[in-house]
């Protein structure tokens, strides 16, 4: 029997950074441990658009206004249906969705390693400091000429919470796939973003089983 739904929030008030990238990568990866639904609840509804061009039926999808997450969340939770839930959020509502937050088992910021994108994560940051909810960060579009400034991010980022060790690399393959309704794993199978996203996912499951067991 399903213990409960892990419902994993995407959030960052920064637009850009690739919440909807990588809410679509992990929710395809966890499929192949659990039973699966995502919900946009970002106006733009982007997360949506790349589940209608979907060619397969493996993931469930519901758009929400902000004004009904917690009650569509809940829902979600009382059916028992599902063991993941993921959440894809707007950049400029980040602010406005701490009741959602506070339903997050865990609040993953993608981030870049411009300094820019650093000063808007820490603000997202301090927000789930402050109520006390696990997040953790995980560095996106990581070109091999960043290195220094990914070690700088990750520096600094290590001061506010969890930095995850495993990186998402800048490839086209991401950009790609998210316009066909797919996955960089689907497009293309021996692309080195399946194994990244392989690994990111193992760690953010790894650190999900510690937060369920530690309560
Ligand atoms: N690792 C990556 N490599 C290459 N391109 C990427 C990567 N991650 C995201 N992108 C591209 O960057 C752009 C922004 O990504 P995405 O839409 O996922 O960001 P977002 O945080 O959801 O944006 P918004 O705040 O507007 O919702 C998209 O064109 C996407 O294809
Ligand atoms: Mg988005």
């Amino acid at each position: 029997m399903r213990l409960s739904t892990q419902v994993i929030v995407i959030a960052n008030q920064k637009g850009g950074p690739g919440k909807t990238t990588i809410c679509a990568h992990l929710a395809y990866e966890a499929t192949k441990k659990g039973k699966v639904c995502i919900i946009d609840v970002d106006p733009q509804k982007s997360l949506l658009g790349w589940f209608k061009d979907r060619p397969t039926s493996d993931i469930t999808c519901y758009a929400v206004e902000y004004t009904e997450i917690l009650e569509a969340v809940e829902e979600i939770q009382t059916l028992g249906e599902y063991d993941y839930l993921f959440v894809d959020t707007a950049g400029s509502h980040t602010l406005t969705i701490s009741s959602l937050l506070l339903k997050a088992s865990l609040v993953i910021i993608p981030c870049q390693a411009s300094k820019l994108d650093v000063k808007a994560a820490r603000t997202t940051a301090h927000m789930l400091d402050d109520h006390k909810i696990p997040f953790c960060f995980v560095l996106n579009r990581i070109r091999p000429q960043d290195k220094r400034d990914a070690e700088g991010a990750e520096t600094t980022l290590s001061h506010l919470g969890k930095v995850l060790t495993s990186r998402v690399a800048y490839r086209n393959v991401y950009m790609h796939s998210m316009g066909l309704g797919i996955v960089a794993a689907e497009r293309e199978p021996s692309s080195p973003a399946v194994l990244e996203i392989k690994s990111l996912w193992s760690e953010i499951e790894t650190y999900l089983n510690r937060l369920v067991k530690h309560g």
